[in-house]
């Protein structure tokens, strides 16, 4: 049930939580294709996977390049998808139709066309690994739009996993995590965020990518688990 020469393909690969899955994945003698917009992020992720690793650069909200991707890419095992950018968090009231439209463009009709193109090309005993995050389960103030996606990348999960049956379709939902999503706060309340979550999670620390990792892999691995949403939140969900 191991990883080892198994390929895996890892969409928002190159930063965070996707290359910390590529990187644990490769410890485990799998091959990475990582795939994401910029080539600076792509060529910096190579430099910090084995050689063998795979960089592409792709952006997961182009459908024609998407298919191509994929079509280049040929057989793999495990389609991982991570790509995201930073939260938008704005109360109801203040919140611009078109840009709440536009959040949902990379995470979920993303996470879609990468399982729509990808999962063709998934060999016999293979997966889907998909992104959500605890905002659908408790969701704050000014979070109705990531709550809204996070909803529905479980509701998909639920539903790709009948429907592609027998490749399995889970997804990992994330509490807080320190990563590069967080830039675009200012540095004093990104720490803020960090520190009462210090305070307040039972234990007792911000969850770094490698820990979240650890749920992707578990679910490539896992023949028995399809249409599962695994929680790696710290206690989050219940404080
Ligand atoms: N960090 C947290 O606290 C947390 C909590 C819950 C859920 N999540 C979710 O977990 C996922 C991974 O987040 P992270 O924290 O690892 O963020 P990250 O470090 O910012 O990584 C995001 C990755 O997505 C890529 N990306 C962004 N837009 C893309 C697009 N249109 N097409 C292809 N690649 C794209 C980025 O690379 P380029 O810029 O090169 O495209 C980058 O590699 C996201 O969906 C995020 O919302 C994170």
């Amino acid at each position: 049930m191991g990883l080892q020469g198994q390929r895996i393909v890892v969409i928002g690969g190159t930063s965070g939580i996707g290359l910390a899955v590529a990187q644990a994945a490769a410890r485990e003698g799998a091959e990475a294709v990582i795939a994401s917009r910029r080539q600076e992020s792509v060529d910096a992720a190579l430099r910090r996977l084995p050689r063998g690793a795979e960089g592409h650069v792709l952006d997961a909200t182009d459908e024609p390049a998407v298919r191509a991707f994929f079509e280049r890419t040929g057989g793999f095992d495990h389609l991982v998808y991570t790509a995201g950018e930073s939260l938008l968090l704005e109360s109801l009231a203040e919140s611009d139709l078109a840009r709440a439209r536009r959040f949902l463009d990379t995470r979920l009709w993303g996470a879609y066309t990468a399982v729509k193109y990808g999962a063709p090309w998934i060999r016999e005993g293979g997966s889907v690994v998909l992104t959500t995050g605890t905002a659908g389960r408790r969701p704050l103030p000014g979070t109705t739009v990531a709550a809204s996606l996070c909803g529905a990348m479980e509701s998909l999960t639920r539903a790709l996993a009948l429907e592609l049956a027998p490749i399995r379709v889970n997804v990992v939902s994330p509490g807080l995590v320190r990563t590069e999503l967080w830039r675009d706060l200012p540095e004093e309340e990104r720490e803020g965020l960090f520190e009462s979550a210090v305070a307040s999670l039972p234990v007792g620390r911000v969850g770094t990518p490698e820990d979240v990792a650890e749920a992707y892999l578990y679910l490539m691995r896992g023949g028995y688990s399809t249409g599962s949403v695994v929680v790696v939140d710290g206690g989050g969900l219940l404080v």
